[in-house]
């Protein structure tokens, strides 16, 4: 099965959603709304959403589920809008980000904006065969989402200024910045299916392991990608000084000037040159930091596809075998 086939179909539904419902004026707010969903982007949260109601309930709940599949992408891309402010990145999905675009009060703006424009998707599911309850169910999912990435982003802004984080501090952060959206995305996929709670939180489960495994992926991308697949700069994180899962294994395995190297480059404020970041890379990569991180993200995809595996109500197979290689997929990518 081609995942990046599955992913363009649903792709295709879920902007039309979008833009079909995300118009308005001033027309410069709604263009840097819009800019990044233009730009394209693998809308791997609403594929979760769609084929976890297809696994689970047919056909019928996958249409049900669209607009909770929109509502998560445009909170999803809200977060990368302000994302970029804080992590200070001028290119992402390919193109110029929306504050080096508009400048940063219209980036806030249009991450708001694309908030709000999330639970009116939410609110409007009960127009494509939800009922209340579900919609209400369906809002502290996404609400409880939020929150966790809100928390998740400042841990992840709390950690650049400390060397003292530990792989279980790590997996706690991304869990909330990362895996708090994927599991929010496969929740309600479940909902749109009518599913019983255990089944939800199962599936919720499913999620997080995902959105961690995913995660380490794209710490792994961030220093060792081609840029022109990421469409996102390379070595930001270490400009930044961000404790990813590499960096926090290669301080706890390199020694002497080369761990002082490392320590020194991680400082925010150090001026660093690209010479400085490739031969940070090559540290990480020469001290083992790679390959510990890209066992564990295996073990976390894992155990995503046991939970998969373990399901006793599919009533659509082929959904979730889609889900099982979209969970290979999150820890193999290019982009
Ligand atoms: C990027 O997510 C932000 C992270 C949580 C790592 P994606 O890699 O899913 O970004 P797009 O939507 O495909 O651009
Ligand atoms: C993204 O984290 C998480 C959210 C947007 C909430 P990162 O900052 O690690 O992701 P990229 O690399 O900028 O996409
Ligand atoms: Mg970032
Ligand atoms: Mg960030």
């Amino acid at each position: 099965m081609d995942i990046e086939l599955v992913l363009v179909k649903y792709a295709r539904l879920v902007d039309h959603f979008i833009l079909e419902h995300l118009s308005g004026t001033p027309e410069s707010l709604y263009q840097a709304a819009l800019h990044l969903v233009k730009a394209g982007g693998k809308r791997l949260r609403p594929a979760i959403a769609m084929l976890v109601a297809r696994m689970l309930g047919g056909i019928e709940a996958e249409s049900r589920a669209l607009p909770l599949a929109a509502a998560i992408e445009v909170s999803h891309t809200f977060t990368l809008i302000h994302d970029d402010i804080m992590d200070r990145d001028d290119y992402r999905r390919g193109v110029p980000t929306v504050h080096k675009l508009w400048g940063e009060s219209w980036a806030i703006l249009a991450g708001d904006l694309l908030h709000a424009y999330a639970y009116k998707f939410i609110v409007s599911s009960v127009d494509h065969g939800l009922s209340k309850g579900e919609a209400h169910e369906a809002m502290k999912v996404l609400t409880t989402a939020g929150i966790k990435v809100s928390r998740g982003q400042a841990y992840d802004l709390l950690f650049e200024k400390t060397l003292d984080v530990t792989v279980a501090d790590y997996l706690d952060m991304v869990y909330h910045k990362t895996g708090a959206m994927m599991e929010a995305s496969a929740k309600l996929g479940a909902v749109a299916a009518r599913a019983e709670s255990e089944v939800v939180e199962l599936l919720g489960q499913y999620g997080s392991l995902l959105g961690v495994a995913f995660q380490v992926r794209d710490d792994y991308l961030g220093m060792f990608g081609d840029p022109e697949k990421t469409g996102k700069p390379i070595y930001s994180d270490l400009r930044r000084g961000k404790k990813t899962l590499l960096a926090i294994y290669a301080l706890s395995k390199l020694k002497g000037e080369e761990r002082e190297f490392l320590v020194k480059l991680l400082d925010p404020n150090t001026p660093k040159s690209l010479e400085d970041l490739e031969r940070g890379a090559m540290l990480v990569k020469e001290s083992g930091a790679v390959d510990e991180a890209l066992r564990l993200s295996r073990v976390y995809a894992d155990r995503a596809k046991e939970i998969l595996l373990s399901l006793r109500n599919v009533v659509n197979e082929d959904a979730r075998e889609a889900l099982l290689v979209l969970t290979e997929y999150a820890i193999t990518r290019d982009r």
